[in-house]
């Protein structure tokens, strides 16, 4: 059977991947930190929960002693777990800084060196990095959440290479905004002329499926948000403006208003 490693498996893109995986006949291990949600999802897909902080590297070694001892070989690993909170440098708590480059960048790299060994083992093997648009354009609004995942990309097209001879084949994911409980673009829908560019978790997760079977290095979703990416190399400093102006803060919430954990 087919093993899938999913952080970020208990809600969104994660637990739409977790339902589409488990159609197509995947055991799938769920990551996650809050315990009652992951186990709901783990058992709606026949699955398996693994609470988890993807941001502390004990943990996620603890997570990969337990999972090699049920499964000598995982065949997909994918780095899915993030959050965001849609404010600037100078707005956001230092800790929470630290807390989205902990779990949006270092939390992938964790887990890809501690289950190296079983995707390995698991040969032909692949991950998926799901990073976001937001990995190509970086603009005021969102500053520490665009600079993790600009960390996050580089990691993720470096790896594609460093693995490749080991048999391991490393793809990137890169959705344009997604309605999910963590991130919801409320904003953005109530916007009739820009609402359609908002996408469904199920969509993202068939793109990282598309991206395993097909074997693509780098995909984004939808697959015109590529010019934006293209528009920040020639043009960086119009295109912060401009998205910042725009709608860098569509979907914003304070705080009170975010889904407890
Ligand atoms: N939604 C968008 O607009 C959008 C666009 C582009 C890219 N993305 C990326 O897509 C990924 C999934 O986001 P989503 O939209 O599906 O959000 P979501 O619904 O909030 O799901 C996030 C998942 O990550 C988990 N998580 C958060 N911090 C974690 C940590 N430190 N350790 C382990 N798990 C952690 C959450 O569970 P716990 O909180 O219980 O840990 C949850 O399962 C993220 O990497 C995000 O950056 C999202």
């Amino acid at each position: 059977m087919q093993i899938a490693v999913i952080t970020g498996g208990s809600s969104g893109i994660g637990a739409a991947l977790a339902r589409l995986l488990a159609e197509r006949g995947w055991r799938c291990v769920l990551l996650a930190r809050g315990r009652e949600q992951l186990e709901r999802v783990a058992k709606e897909v026949g699955g398996e929960a693994e609470p988890c902080d993807v941001g502390d590297r004990t943990q996620v070694e603890e997570v990969v002693d337990r999972v090699g001892e049920r499964h000598p070989a995982v065949h997909l690993l994918v780095n899915n777990a993030g959050l965001t909170r849609r404010k600037g440098f100078l707005e956001l708590p230092p800790e929470q800084i630290e807390e989205m480059v902990r779990t949006n960048y270092l939390g992938g790299v964790w887990c890809l060196l501690a289950f190296l060994p079983l995707l390995e083992a698991g040969r032909p093997s692949d991950i998926v990095n799901v990073v976001s648009v937001a990995g190509t354009v970086a603009h005021g609004s969102s500053g520490p959440y665009a600079a993790a995942k600009h960390a996050q990309l580089a990691f993720s097209r470096a790896t594609t290479v460093e693995l490749a001879p080991r048999g391991i084949r490393v793809h990137t994911v890169n959705p344009g905004p997604v309605e999910t409980p963590g991130f919801p673009q409320r904003m953005l829908l109530e916007r009739p002329l820009v609402r359609r560019v908002v996408l469904t978790p199920e969509r993202v997760a068939e793109a990282v499926l598309r991206s395993v079977e097909h074997n693509r290095a780098e995909v984004i979703v939808p697959r015109f948000l590529r010019l934006a990416g293209a528009v920040q190399a020639l043009a960086p400093a119009s295109l912060a403006r401009l998205v910042s102006r725009a709608g860098g803060r569509a979907g914003a919430l304070p705080d009170r208003e975010r889904r407890p954990r």
